[in-house]
């Protein structure tokens, strides 16, 4: 049988579904180049939010009447669009308001109660904050220790070493799958293999995977898994952990209060079952509503064409990026997300990004959330610039222009 070709996507179509991205700032078209740190939205999402606010809004779970019901349906469709867009069971994923909550919430609910001295927490070099601050609170309060697993020049994880690592005492590793600083792919199916053939339970933080590639959560053969929406084309707040359903229901809630209980009595409470036991309070209802419709999106684009479109604007940026003298790229990983962060000899990140700024195009600067990283490699801080599929080329020939123009101007 003759395969199927992917139908080719309309880029310049998709990119008009993103009204921000055709303003103006300091009088320059933007060329928006910071959706690592947050990723624009579609008008199908603002829309989604928009309506569920103007005809559906009611808290879920409490009321029976119309509008009750409808906003019960509406977030729990969300939970299983976003299970099946992870191809997970919507009865393992606690939405929560990001990749932050989600791994406190594994530190808090399943490793603070079990941890004691002698145990030890591995983690890698280019962990996020969100991936290394909650560990250090549980190594604070439990005596375990913190173990690193360290990279090499390119930014590739020393899996040799990271394996050396994981002796007996080992309880738990986290890891990025995606690094948001150097856009290193780790290999995480095999590194989750070797963490569980030795009883170690990991903790994977998805939140600069899953909005660029098609993943598949189940076969990663993790524990829990961590994702945030706001850089999935989705609003700000709502984000959600995947956990094995048999870790999440051994654990004690990490918020009390309403729709989290079965019953409550002064003499003592019966708490939900998992998710809904660690989604204590009225949730970021009309926040869900926009994620499920920001995971329609990405899934209509199609998660294998986004891939290669944010290949394609990567190879093109590394290239014309590495031409300029004097620009140093940190990060050229054997597998490479989107994401450049470099620094121009002579110049400060901010100084940079605030003069790219100026010229319309929005990098981000500074240390990224990576301190860690940063030390590593020896610097205060680096700009970044991160794509997403709505980019374009001629953003990318932008961005390699406003830096020509600045090193002239710093010269
Ligand atoms: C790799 C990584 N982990 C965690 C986070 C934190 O996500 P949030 O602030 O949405 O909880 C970020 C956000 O920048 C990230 O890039």
């Amino acid at each position: 049988m003759n395969a199927v070709a992917a139908p080719a996507v309309d880029w310049e179509r998709v990119r008009a579904d993103f009204p921000l991205l055709t303003r103006d700032v300091h009088g320059k078209p933007l060329v928006y180049l910071d959706s690592a740190n947050t990723a624009q939205k579609p008008s199908q999402v603002i829309d989604a939010v928009d309506d569920f606010y103007r005809r559906h809004n009611a808290n879920v779970s409490r009321a029976v009447h119309a509008l009750g019901a409808e906003a019960t349906e509406a977030y729990e469709g969300a939970r299983r669009k976003l299970a099946s867009f992870l191809n997970v069971r919507a009865d393992e994923l606690v939405l929560c308001s990001g990749t932050t909550f989600a791994i406190n919430l594994v530190a808090y609910s399943w490793a603070l109660p079990r941890l004691k001295p002698g145990d030890a927490i591995v983690l890698t070099r280019m962990e996020h904050h969100a991936n290394i601050v909650p560990w250090q609170i549980v190594a604070q309060r439990t005596g375990a220790v913190i173990k690193v697993a360290e990279l090499d020049e390119r930014g590739d994880l020393d899996l040799d070493a990271l394996y050396a690592l994981l002796t007996p005492d080992v309880k738990l590793l986290g890891l990025a799958h995606v690094s948001n600083v150097l856009g290193t792919v780790n290999p995480v199916r095999d590194i989750c293999r070797e963490a569980r053939r030795r009883g170690i339970v990991t903790v994977v933080d998805g939140s600069q995977a899953a909005p660029h590639r098609a993943l598949d959560v189940a076969s990663i053969g993790c524990d829990f898994y961590a994702i945030t929406g706001h850089k999935m084309v989705g609003p700000t707040g709502t984000g959600a952990l995947w956990g094995r359903r048999e870790l999440l229901q051994s654990m004690p809630p990490f918020l009390g209060g309403g729709e989290m209980i079965r019953e409550v009595r002064f003499e003592g409470t019966v708490y939900n079952d998992a998710p809904h036991r660690f989604e204590a309070g009225t949730p970021n209802i009309a926040g869900f509503v926009g994620l499920g419709a920001a995971v329609d999106y990405l899934s209509s684009v199609g998660m294998a064409a986004i891939e290669a479109r944010e290949k394609e604007l990567l190879a093109h940026a590394t290239e014309a990026l590495s031409a300029i003298d004097g620009l140093r790229i940190f990060g050229q990983a054997r597998e490479k997300a989107a994401v450049i962060s470099f620094l121009v000899d002579g110049a400060h990140a901010h100084d940079l990004a605030t003069l790219l700024d100026l010229e319309g195009v929005a990098v981000r600067s500074g240390q990224h959330c990576a301190h860690p990283l940063m030390h590593f490699f020896g610097v205060a801080a680096t700009c970044r610039a991160s794509f997403a599929f709505y980019n374009t080329h001629a953003e990318v020939d932008a961005l390699a222009a406003a830096i020509h123009k600045v090193r002239r101007l710093l010269a």
